[in-house]
């Protein structure tokens, strides 16, 4: 879907960078090796034009993997048939989901992450959400991230929290905050470090407990078993705490990170989305994202095992997607840290490129 551009104020675009753009991304020039290769490519129309060039599939087409069964499309959500159709006879069990937060990301308001009025963007909501659960498992779990712009009443996030209490067969299930490790604040007021991923359930789903790296460190939560008193670290299954619903254990994408994907603003940590995945999926189940962006779900079900359904209404977003899997592939890495993912466009690259070493 291709939305209308609308102009927000400098001050709204240096918060919304801070709050969802990846962290120093374009990075300054240091030692003339460490540089992305290119800026965000949903906002630079002549870089488009020439990468468009590179993209194997156009609107409407669907890639078959022909390894692990995975698809990726060039699809709008809000459209029920295209929907369907990447679904096809399967039912996911695991949709995760991450669509535009109707911010104006960075410093540029663009047609794939772009703001528009309220109304607009709760009407997109309710469409890819009503698509989403037309398709979806018996037993399914659906999560969305979301954000809050403190510049705009809070919006999108509490509307979205009351549309939701209307879509049929949804239940709340949790609400968890991923606190970024780098946010943006000023004296006068508290660092914005979090971000909002809203879990709801269809039918009743298995879930699995996952334990962080995180050692636990509090002790004294003492009760009596069989007689003899205990402390809590006695009693419990693992010497590392659980994530919870407040998630301080997950780096954000940056360009010095393996999994980085240069060109892509929205990026989620790897860590996060297979979180999702080890919690509320099964070896072999089928997962379903609506917003591709950089292919974090294709990669995380890719390593994990599951079958992932996913598409993006940019074609060089799905493009992206598919490199990234195809790339983990051919090297084992998760992404191409501040190296070119198209090496082959001559001229306006880093010298190091994919072919260079990526440490
Ligand atoms: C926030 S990003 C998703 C980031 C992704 N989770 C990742 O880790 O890379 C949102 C994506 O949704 C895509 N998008 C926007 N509107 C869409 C629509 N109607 N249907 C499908 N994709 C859409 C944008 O092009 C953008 O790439």
């Amino acid at each position: 879907m291709w939305l209308s551009y609308v102009s927000l104020s400098s001050r709204s675009y240096a918060l919304q960078n801070e709050l969802f753009a990846k962290p120093n991304s374009p990075p300054p020039r240091r030692a003339g090796r460490t540089r992305e290769p290119f800026g965000r490519l949903d906002a630079d129309a002549a870089l488009r034009e020439r990468l468009l060039g590179y993209c194997r599939l156009h609107p409407g087409d669907i890639w078959n993997d022909p390894e692990a069964g995975h698809r990726v499309g060039v699809l709008d959500a809000t459209k029920s048939d295209q929907v369907a159709e990447i679904v096809g006879e399967d039912r996911p069990c695991l949709l995760v989901n991450d669509p535009p937060y109707n911010v104006a990301v960075g410093s540029a308001n663009t047609p794939s992450l772009s703001k528009q009025g309220i109304g607009a963007y709760m009407a997109f909501s309710d469409r890819w959400v009503r698509n989403c659960i037309d398709v979806m498992g018996e037993s399914a779990h659906f999560y969305v991230w979301l954000g809050a712009d403190v510049h705009d009443g809070f919006q999108p996030l509490p509307d979205f929290i009351i549309m939701m209490r209307d879509m049929p067969g949804l239940s709340p299930r949790n609400l968890i905050t991923l606190r970024n490790q780098r946010g943006y604040g000023t004296q006068k007021n508290w660092m914005w470090v979090r971000q909002e991923l809203l879990h709801y359930v269809h039918g009743s789903p298995d879930f699995a407990v996952t334990y962080t790296d995180i050692p636990k460190i509090l002790r004294g939560y003492y009760k009596t078993v069989n007689g003899k008193r205990t402390e809590n670290l006695e009693r419990s299954r693992s010497e590392n705490i659980r994530p919870g619903n407040v998630w301080v254990d997950v780096q954000q994408a940056f360009y010095r990170l393996e999994e980085n994907v240069p060109g892509c603003y929205a990026q989620k940590p790897l860590k996060a989305i297979e979180r999702l995945l080890l919690t509320s999926s099964k070896h072999g189940d089928v997962v379903l994202d609506c917003f591709a962006h950089s292919g974090t779900t294709l990669v995380a079900g890719e390593r994990l095992g599951r079958r992932v359904l996913t598409f993006d209404v940019d074609p060089l977003f799905a493009e992206l997607s598919i490199r990234r899997l195809e790339n983990y592939r051919k090297t084992g890495r998760t992404g191409w840290q501040w190296h070119n993912p198209f090496p082959e466009m001559e001229g306006a690259c880093d010298a190091a490129g994919t072919a260079g070493p990526h440490r």
